[in-house]
């Protein structure tokens, strides 16, 4: 790519790009995607064979440092993570001042927020030992803050972190177990969650990426600008699209079951419906992360034995757009999130968790994005410019003449 912002700059011209579809706003050596072909790479290694092998804590190690860990750096990883799984006591009250049925996104990004205020002690952007301390703090309290807004949710009692289990099923029985109960935990389960958590781990310059990295231009703190990405991950146009997916599943099933009646609307685009879980700004194929999801959706759904109605509604669904010429020639394909919200119910997950779940996933990739910026001796504050339509000058008129 051309510098070509510059360019243009020192002839007084400005480019206008809504939505950022062809601009840059950095270079990075982290996530490789080719739309066309529907390739995914973190680090040069395909997500098909991460998926397959790898755990999240290695994917979240590679996405962080660059390099798949050794065995000693990894087990200092992890039970660094371990030991800072706990909240502080008074961050734990933080939950009871929302009502009970808030959902759980704005508390998540309200608590990793409040991080900044709990840990002074590594908020900044310019001492790399606090950048390590807070990247650490990080991967292990958002599980924590997760499952306790999971719980908040609920009105159940919150339980601490048993540092014996692996993140995942810290998680898990953080989230659905009891205080003073054993939790059983389904290896299963805790590998598929595992295996999710990795293929949502990042995406390049995403919305929510592209935030966090925006909130970090201006040497804000890492706590503060994750919990921006959380913000922008919520909508249902980017990561809450896993929610939007399963109630447009629900509704469907709601009025009888049939999909083409619904493909028809959608092409019509009758109030504004749109076919959730399909279609993405890059991928002009079949997302290799939907491919995975797919396979994984099959034999979890089959094993707890729930939700295969959904599940056929949207395999025909999916089939329906793609033999449609409406999606033929947009080239839209299912995205990650068209099956993922499918898996997360059978695993227990209410639907309004599942942007959370997205949020743990994407955690490493956003903290790689923040540190790779901040390594940059070039960095400069992300400063958008505008083309101006509004009024030319004109007079202040006093309210007795408006
Ligand atoms: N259903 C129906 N039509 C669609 C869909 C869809 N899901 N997605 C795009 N289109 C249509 C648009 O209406 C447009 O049609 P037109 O040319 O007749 O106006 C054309 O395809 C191009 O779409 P754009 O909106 O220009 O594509 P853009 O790159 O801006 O949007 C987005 C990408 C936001 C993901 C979009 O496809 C969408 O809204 N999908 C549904 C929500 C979703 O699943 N989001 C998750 C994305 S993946 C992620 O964040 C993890």
């Amino acid at each position: 790519g051309i510098e070509l912002g510059k360019l243009l700059a020192a002839t007084g011209y400005t480019t206008l790009d809504p939505g950022f579809v062809n601009t840059a706003s950095t270079k990075s050596a982290i996530t490789y995607i080719d739309g066309e072909k529907g390739i995914l790479r973190y680090r040069g290694y395909p997500i098909e064979q991460l998926a397959e092998k790898a755990s999240f804590i290695e994917v979240s190690y590679l996405l962080i440092y660059g390099e798949l860990p050794t065995s000693e750096q990894l087990e200092t990883f992890t039970d660094k993570i371990r030991r800072h799984t706990l909240l502080h006591e008074d961050l734990k009250r933080f939950f009871d001042g929302f009502p009970r049925n808030a959902h759980p996104m704005p508390v998540v990004s309200s608590a990793v927020n409040a991080l900044s205020a709990y840990y002074p002690d590594s908020l900044d952007p310019d001492d790399s030992e606090q950048v390590e301390l807070s990247t650490i703090r990080l991967l292990a309290k958002l599980p924590t803050i997760a499952a306790y807004a999971y719980k908040k949710s609920v009105g159940q009692p919150f339980l601490y972190p048993d540092n014996s289990l692996s993140l995942v099923e810290n998680f898990l029985r953080m989230t659905f177990g009891f205080p003073a109960e054993p939790y059983e935990i389904d290896p299963e389960i805790a590998q598929a969650l595992d295996m999710l958590l990795i293929l949502h781990a990042d995406h390049e310059q995403n919305c929510s990426t592209s935030t966090v990295r925006l909130v970090g231009s201006s040497d804000a703190n890492l706590f503060t600008s994750i919990s921006g990405g959380i913000n922008a991950l919520w909508g249902p146009l980017h990561g809450g699209a896993n929610q939007a997916v399963l109630e447009m599943l629900e509704q469907i099933k709601n009025s009888g079951g049939d999909v083409n009646e619904f493909v028809r609307k959608v092409k019509n685009k009758e109030d504004g419906v749109k076919l959730m879980g399909f279609g993405h700004r890059v991928y002009r194929n079949y997302d290799p992360r939907a491919a995975i999801v797919k396979k994984t959706a099959d034999s979890i759904l089959k094993k707890l034995g729930a939700g295969d109605e959904l599940l056929e509604i949207a395999m025909k669904l999916e089939e329906a757009a793609l033999t449609d010429d409406y999606f033929i020639e947009r080239k839209l394909y299912p995205n990650v999130d068209f099956y993922t919200g499918l898996i997360y119910r059978a695993m227990g997950f209410p639907d309004r968790m599942f942007t959370v779940l997205f949020a743990l996933g994407r955690l490493p990739g956003w903290i790689a994005h923040w540190r790779e910026m901040h390594s940059d001796p070039t960095l400069k504050i992300g400063r958008p410019r505008q083309i101006y339509v509004g009024h030319t000058e004109r007079d202040y008129k006093g309210i007795d003449l408006r």
